[in-house]
């Protein structure tokens, strides 16, 4: 982001945050965990933000509060539909949340996708979701400052709200989050109807691409600021390894781009608090980590042992998450002294890969499925977490691990490798292990070097534990960046 000078401000800024997905109420990945938190810590500086979401079916909606009046979408040529609306806080806060709901697009099983390949209609799900977004400010008499967007589900408000919806938003200034580049909302161009922001709109610059309409292209483009989850994606984005075929889309709109890491949730994750332990502990009290280990290996049916490596992973069973590297590698892996845990759901040739390991091998355990409980028992039973994504625009789970002091073995992409530093034999400090090339030799000699320093060197691990335990990721430090980048939007628009 260019250097322009940002006028400091107290002043308390209307900010509306709109999410598909925000913890506890409906989780895929990390954005819903970015999304329960963020806010909250946005409000402790002072701000006045409310967020909004899809009303999926899941989410039970008997400890929400209904609002008296529904609310009319236009949906341009299809005509004016009706959401309902619901309402609640986030959890340990006064943040208020806002559900949209329409039975025909969210009373569904999934998010996105029953069963693999998304929903046909996600197009006008996430129109109708954004313009009801929009729609519900004007219900609640509530007028932004800033209206924060994240991914391409709802890469269409900025346009939105300087077109179809200029007269409640004309001073709002937009942000918009790159979670992940890979997903970027590309649909037949008669969105542009249903959008109704007119086809002069419809541009290389803009939203065309090959003939289709890209939504997160046109959010791009029309956002005020973008931020993406760490600094080193927001380079890599603009390349063309890491772009998606946007990176010379987003080198024309870099000057208005930052990457901030992504925070924890302490309160959620931390060994010290965690009920879904069997034993909590921390630093200075490391034995409660041993039992949580007793209690994963006893889940996964593994002989129950100190002595033994166990090395975990959580997480979607995608191409982006390494899996195909980790499938690679996996059986020579086992032939050694080691454990390996993974908890996950996706691609349906992992699911069947993976289970098929599981049969053969007494070393592996595995859960397909979606647990928040075992990823939690999994982060503190584990000595090692696995992560060896191919990209990774930041990265939860391997903060989480550090604060349970379970190493992150990891390829230095993204937010890994902003997050993690190498083991570094001479002066054993670091809080994990790393290795840049994406390949199946060097994921093997990782892994098998931190099963050395595991087995051999025991006062370096135990250091790199320590090291890691007491490094902190909150939010606060984050929320103040998205200030600043508020601020520059504003001030952007103000020109
Ligand atoms: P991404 O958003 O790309 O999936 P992140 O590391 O940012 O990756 O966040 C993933 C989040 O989803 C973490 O909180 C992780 O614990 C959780 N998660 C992923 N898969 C599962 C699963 N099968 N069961 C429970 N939690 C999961
Ligand atoms: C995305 C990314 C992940 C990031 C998360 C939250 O899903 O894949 O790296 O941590 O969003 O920003």
């Amino acid at each position: 982001m260019s250097k322009e000078k940002i006028e400091s401000s107290t002043k308390k800024l209307n900010i509306l945050f709109v999410a598909a997905e925000v913890v506890p109420f409906a989780k895929t990945g990390g954005l819903a965990d970015v999304a329960g938190a963020l806010p909250k810590a946005i409000k402790e500086l002072g701000h006045n933000i409310i967020v909004v979401m899809p009303r999926y079916y899941k989410i039970d909606n008997s400890k929400l509060r209904k609002l008296e009046a529904p609310l009319s979408v236009p949906m341009g040529v299809m005509g004016e539909f009706w959401a309902g609306v619901y309402t609640s806080t986030l959890p340990n806060s006064d943040v208020p949340i806002y559900f949209i709901d329409h039975e025909e697009y969210f009373g569904r099983s999934g998010l996105y996708e029953d069963d693999g390949g998304g929903y046909e209609d996600n197009d006008n799900r996430f129109i109708f979701f954004s313009k009801a977004a929009l729609q519900l400010c004007k219900m609640l008499h509530f007028t932004p400052d800033i209206i924060h967007t994240n991914d391409w589900h709802t890469a269409a408000i900025p346009l939105l709200s300087r077109t179809r919806f200029v007269h409640d938003f004309a001073h709002a200034a937009n942000v918009l989050t790159i979670h992940n580049l890979q997903h970027q909302g590309n649909f037949y161009r008669g969105l542009m109807d249903v959008m109704e922001v007119g086809w002069e709109h419809f541009n290389e610059h803009e939203f065309k691409s090959f003939d289709r309409v890209n939504l997160l292209k046109g959010g791009i483009y029309h956002a005020d600021a973008i931020t993406t989850v760490s600094k080193k994606y927001a380079e890599e984005i603009q390349t063309e390894e890491f772009g998606f075929g946007l990176e010379s889309h987003i080198r024309g709109h870099s000057h208005k781009l930052i990457g901030i890491l992504n925070g924890v949730d302490y309160n959620e994750w931390n060994p010290s608090v965690d009920e879904f332990l069997v034993e909590k502990y921390d630093i200075g009290n490391m034995s409660g980590k041993l039992a949580c280990k007793a209690d994963i290996q006893k889940h996964f049916n593994l002989e129950v042992r100190d002595d033994v490596p166990v090395i975990g992973f959580v997480g979607r069973f995608a191409e982006q998450k390494g899996i195909g590297l980790i499938a690679g590698v996996i059986h020579g892996l086992l032939d050694l002294d080691v454990q390996i845990i993974m908890l996950g759901t996706g691609e349906k040739w992992a699911e069947g890969f993976f289970s098929d390991v599981s049969y053969h091998r007494d070393n592996f355990g595995l859960h397909v499925g979606y647990s928040d409980e075992l990823a939690h028992k999994i982060e503190a039973g584990s000595d090692m977490f696995l992560m060896p994504s191919l990209f990774e625009p930041c990265g939860l789970n391997q903060i989480y691990s550090l604060r349970y002091g379970t190493l992150p073995i990891v390829r230095g992409t993204g937010g890994l490798d902003d997050t993690i530093v190498n083991f570094d034999e001479h002066h054993e400090h670091g809080n994990g292990f790393k290795f840049y090339e994406a390949s199946q030799e060097a994921l093997y000699y990782t892994v098998l070097w931190a099963i050395n320093i595991y087995k051999d060197d025991k006062k370096a691990f135990e250091d790199m534990q320590e090291t890691a335990m007491k490094q902190h990721f909150g939010w606060d430090d984050s929320a103040r960046a998205y200030e600043e980048v508020y601020q520059y939007a504003l001030n952007k628009k103000r020109k």
